[in-house]
C-alpha cells in the first residue's frame, strides 16, 4: 500500500487519522470503520434511515455529515452535553448499548495489529516520533479527530456566489435563496448561513435545538418514547422533541432526513414545513405533530406555488459540493487505485 498522494498537504496526525477513519480493524469484528457510516460519497453519511452498527443492530439515529465538523460546538442529534470531538468520539468507539464499533471489547488486540503493520509503524513514527508499540488508545482518538477536522468543504455554487460570482447561481436558485430567507419561510433563522446550522454560532441551547413538529404521540411524552431528543438529557418536558438544527450543506446527497431518517426526500421535507409540521396518520407514531406543544414558533406553515417549491429545492441543491472527492485525502486510502 502506498500513502495517498494528496495526504502530504496535511498534518501528520491527520494523515494517520485518515487511515484509521477507514480502518475496519477498529471494530470488534472488523466489520465497520467510521467511514462505514460516514462515507465520502454521501457527504460522510451512510444513506440509511438509521445507521447499522458492527453487530448488525440499528442505532437510534441517522448518521450526520462530518463535512465542516470543525466548525461545530455541539455534536450528535439530541445530547447538549457533547460539546467536544474528544467527548463525542467515545460514543462510536466504546458505546455498548447499542454497541457501535466495540473498540474496547478488545482494545489490546486492536493496538497489537497496529504495532505489527509496517504502514502504521511508519505513519505513527512520523506523527509521534515514537515507535508504534508505544501507541495508546488516546493517540488513536487524537489522530481520527485531527483527520475529521480537516474535512472542510466550501466549493459549492452557493460558495462561489458568496465570493462574488453573480452567475454561480441562476435566477431560479437565487429566487430559492430569497424564499429560504423570507419572512414567510424563515428557514434562515434556524439554518443560519453560511453553514446552515446554528451549532457553530452560539451556546444558547434554545437556538441550537428545536422541535419542528414531526410527532405528537399520545401518552408518550409526545415523541416516540424510545427517542424524545434533548428532553431525555435535560429531563425538562419543554425539551421533549427537540433535536439539533442540522447543517443543510450537501443535503441533496444526505437523504434520508431528520434525526430518525423518517423523511425520504427534500420535497417531503418542504411539504412538512409548509403544513407547519407532520401529521402521522398511522402506525406506532400516529398523531398530529403540528399540534405538539413544544413546536417552535417559527414553524407556522406557508404556501408555495409549484415553481417556488422547485426554486427552493434548486437553491438547496446549490449547497452541494463534491469537489472534495478529487482530493485523495477525502477518499478511502485502502481502495485499489
Ligand atoms: C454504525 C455507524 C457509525 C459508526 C461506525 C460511526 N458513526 Fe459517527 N455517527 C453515527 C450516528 C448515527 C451519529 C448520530 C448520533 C446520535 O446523535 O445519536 C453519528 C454522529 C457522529 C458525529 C457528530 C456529528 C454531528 O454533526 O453532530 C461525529 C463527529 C462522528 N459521528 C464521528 C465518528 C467517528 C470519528 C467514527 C469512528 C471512530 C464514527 N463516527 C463512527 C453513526 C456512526
Ligand atoms: C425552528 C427552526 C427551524 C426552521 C425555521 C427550519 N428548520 Fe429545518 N430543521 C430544523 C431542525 C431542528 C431539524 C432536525 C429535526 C429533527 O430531526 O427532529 C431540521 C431539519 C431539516 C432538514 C433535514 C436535514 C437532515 O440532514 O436531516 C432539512 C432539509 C431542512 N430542515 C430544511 C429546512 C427548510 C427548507 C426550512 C424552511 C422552509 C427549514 N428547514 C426551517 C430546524 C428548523
Amino acid at each position: 500500500m502506498t500513502k495517498s498522494s494528496q495526504d502530504e498537504h496535511y498534518d501528520t496526525k491527520a494523515v494517520l487519522g485518515h487511515y484509521l477513519f477507514f480502518e475496519k480493524r477498529l471494530s470488534y469484528n472488523q466489520s465497520k470503520s467510521c467511514a462505514s457510516c460516514h462515507s465520502p460519497i454521501f457527504a460522510f453519511t451512510d444513506g440509511y434511515r438509521k445507521s447499522v452498527a458492527a453487530n448488525g443492530e440499528n442505532l437510534l439515529h441517522n448518521a450526520p455529515s462530518l463535512l465542516n465538523i470543525s466548525q461545530n460546538r455541539f455534536f450528535d442529534w439530541g445530547n447538549p452535553s457533547v460539546t467536544t470531538l474528544e467527548n463525542q468520539i467515545k460514543r462510536p468507539l466504546y458505546q455498548t448499548h447499542p454497541l457501535e464499533m466495540g473498540f474496547d471489547v478488545q482494545a489490546e488486540k486492536l493496538i497489537a495489529f497496529f504495532c505489527q503493520d509496517s504502514l502504521y509503524q511508519s505513519l505513527y513514527q512520523s506523527a509521534f516520533h515514537k515507535k508504534a508499540d508505544q501507541c495508546s488508545v488516546s493517540d488513536i482518538e487524537a489522530c481520527i479527530i485531527a483527520y475529521i477536522k480537516t474535512l472542510n468543504s466550501n466549493n459549492s455554487p452557493y460558495d462561489m456566489f458568496l465570493k462574488g460570482n453573480q452567475h454561480a447561481l441562476n435566477a431560479s436558485e437565487q429566487n430559492g435563496l430569497k424564499l429560504f430567507s423570507s419572512h414567510q419561510l424563515k428557514c434562515n433563522l434556524c439554518h443560519i448561513p453560511p453553514f446552515f446550522t446554528s451549532a457553530n454560532l452560539t451556546n444558547n441551547l434554545d437556538s441550537i435545538y428545536a422541535n419542528i413538529g414531526l410527532y405528537h404521540v399520545m401518552n408518550q411524552h409526545g415523541y416516540p418514547a424510545s427517542d424524545i431528543g434533548m428532553g431525555k438529557i435535560t429531563a425538562k418536558p419543554q425539551d421533549n422533541g427537540k433535536f439539533k438544527i442540522p447543517s443543510l450543506r450537501n443535503c441533496m446527497i444526505t437523504a434520508p432526513y431528520m434525526h430518525d431518517g423518517s423523511v425520504n426526500t427534500l420535497i417531503e421535507v418542504i411539504d412538512i414545513y409548509a403544513s407547519g409540521g407532520r401529521n402521522v396518520l398511522n402506525g406506532d407514531a400516529k398523531g398530529d405533530g403540528r399540534l405538539h406543544p413544544n413546536k417552535h414558533q417559527h414553524i407556522q406553515g406557508f404556501e408555495l406555488s409549484p415553481s417556488e417549491k422547485r426554486d427552493l429545492i434548486l437553491f438547496l441543491a446549490s449547497l452541494t459540493d463534491t469537489s472534495y472527492l478529487n482530493d485523495s485525502h477525502f477518499r478511502n486510502p485502502f481502495d485499489v487505485k
